[in-house]
């Protein structure tokens, strides 16, 4: 039932360019997901509630994602296909900016999915540190931005603050002491993010 729901949202998002988690990066993550088996996630940006649909299937069972989302229509059929899951049980929607929810936030967080703005991952970092469990892991898709954050030369207007942004997030990971990660180059990029033991 929620594979049938997947499809036809799948087949919705494409005809009406909504951007969704691409194939094989869903599959990555779902295995990831599976084998933390969070208790609590955090997904920035729900879109139409495809991923957060998805990742509920691997999540604990007394487990929980909270999503979060700006644009009204598109929270709004979220909401729709969370209910159409039954899974509103698990899937907590909220219609917000991510920043304003990150910051409000307090509660231990074992999965952080980075999906909204990307020129806004570097604004999100340190509070999703802040949130994350010990054994926690953050996950920042579409790190590359169709190759032009590793492309050499000029960058056109209209993507240059995105991929100047997208950059520094890159940089500062990887120069923070506290974390180890690693960057996929699977589809559009992928950055896994653990914090160190102490
Ligand atoms: C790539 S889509 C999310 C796709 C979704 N995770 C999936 O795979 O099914 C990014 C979404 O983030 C939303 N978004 C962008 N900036 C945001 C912000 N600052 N706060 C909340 N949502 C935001 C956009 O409206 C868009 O729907």
């Amino acid at each position: 039932m929620i594979e049938k729901l997947l499809t036809s949202m799948r087949g919705y998002a494409h005809e009406n360019y909504v951007p969704i988690v691409r194939p094989e990066t869903e599959r990555i993550l779902c295995s990831i997901i599976e084998k933390i088996k969070p208790k609590r996630m955090l997904e920035l940006g729900a879109a139409i509630g495809y991923s957060a649909i998805s990742f509920s299937r691997y999540i604990a069972d007394d487990g929980i994602i909270i999503t979060v989302e700006r644009d009204e229509q598109r929270a709004a059929m979220a909401r729709r296909n969370i209910a159409e899951a039954n899974l509103t049980g698990k899937i907590r929607l909220i219609e917000d900016d991510a920043l304003t929810l990150l910051r409000s936030m307090d509660n231990k967080v074992d999965i952080i999915f980075l999906d909204a703005d990307k020129s806004h991952y570097i604004e999100y970092y340190e509070d999703c540190l802040r949130l994350l469990s010990d054994d926690g892991i953050i996950i920042a898709d579409n790190v590359l931005f169709a190759g032009l954050v590793e492309k050499e030369g000029e960058v056109e207007h209209k993507h240059r603050t995105i991929v100047t942004n997208l950059r520094l997030f890159i940089k500062t990971v990887q120069a923070d002491e506290r974390v180890t990660s690693e960057l996929l180059k699977t589809e559009d990029g992928i950055m896994i993010i653990r914090k160190k033991r102490k």
